[in-house]
C-alpha cells in the first residue's frame, strides 16, 4: 500500500468523542517508550505526524490520523509507565480499555513489544486481556536496529516459544525498526489485506 495522505484529526481522552467510526481503524498500543509514535511516523512516511520523545509517557491522548482518506491510524498512550501516580495510571488504563472495548470500527490492534527484552509480564497480561475481550491483535517487535541479526533471531524465537507454552496458536508477528523503516511494507500490506477482506 502507498500512503498518499496522512492527516491528524483529533486528540481525545474519551472514546465517545473520537471521530465518527465510518472508516476501518488500526490502533498502536504497548508500553510507554516502546516506539508506537515513532513507528506510526515510519509507516506514514511523516517524520512528525505523531509526537515522539525519549521520555516515557509522551502520548497521553487517543490520537486519530486519517490515512488515504479511507482508514484511521490511532496512536495511544503507553501502559505500564511506573513514573506516574497509581491513580493517573489507572485513569489511563481505563481510557485505553474503554476505547479498545467499545470502538466498533477498531479492526485490528498492533501490540508493540521491545525485541530487546524477555517477555514482560505486563505485556503478556495485556495480550491475555485482549484475547479475553476478543479484540484481534498482531504483535510488533520494535527497535530491531539496536540488536545484531543473531540477537533478533534468538529473541524472536524465544518469544514465540514462550507464548506457545500457554497459547495454541500465535498471532501474526512483525519485526520492525522505525529508525531503519524495517517492517513498514509488511504492516501496510497487512492493513490493506484487512481493509479488503
Ligand atoms: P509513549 O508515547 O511515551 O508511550 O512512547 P512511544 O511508545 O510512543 O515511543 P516513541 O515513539 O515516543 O519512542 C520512544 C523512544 O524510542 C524515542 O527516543 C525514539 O527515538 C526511540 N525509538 C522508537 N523506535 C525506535 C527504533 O525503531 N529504533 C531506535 N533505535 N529507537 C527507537
Ligand atoms: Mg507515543
Amino acid at each position: 500500500m502507498q500512503v498518499i495522505s496522512a492527516q491528524f484529526i483529533t486528540s481525545n481522552t474519551d472514546y465517545l468523542k473520537c471521530p465518527p467510526d465510518k472508516y476501518p481503524e488500526f490502533a498502536f498500543i504497548g508500553r510507554s517508550n516502546v516506539g508506537k509514535s515513532s513507528l506510526i511516523n515510519s509507516i506514514t512516511f511523516h517524520k512528525k505526524l505523531a509526537k515522539t520523545s525519549q521520555t516515557p509517557g509522551k502520548t497521553q491522548l487517543i490520537n486519530h490520523f486519517l490515512i488515504n482518506d479511507n482508514w484511521y491510524l490511532v496512536d495511544l498512550p503507553g501502559y505500564g509507565y511506573a513514573q506516574v501516580s497509581k491513580e493517573k495510571r489507572k485513569e489511563f488504563e481505563k481510557m485505553i480499555l474503554d476505547y479498545l472495548i467499545n470502538r466498533k470500527s477498531l479492526t485490528c490492534l498492533f501490540l508493540l513489544v521491545d525485541l530487546r527484552l524477555k517477555p514482560q509480564p505486563v505485556d503478556i497480561a495485556f495480550m491475555e486481556r485482549m484475547a479475553e475481550e476478543q479484540i484481534p491483535f498482531y504483535i510488533v517487535f520494535t527497535k530491531a536496529d539496536k540488536l545484531s541479526q543473531k540477537q533478533v533471531d534468538d529473541n524472536f524465537k524465544h518469544y514465540q516459544e514462550f507464548l506457545l507454552q500457554s497459547w495454541e496458536a500465535l498471532p501474526k508477528m512483525f519485526i520492525t525498526s522505525a529508525e531503519k523503516h524495517q517492517g513498514r511494507e509488511e504492516i501496510l500490506a497487512s492493513i490493506q489485506e484487512l481493509i479488503d477482506s
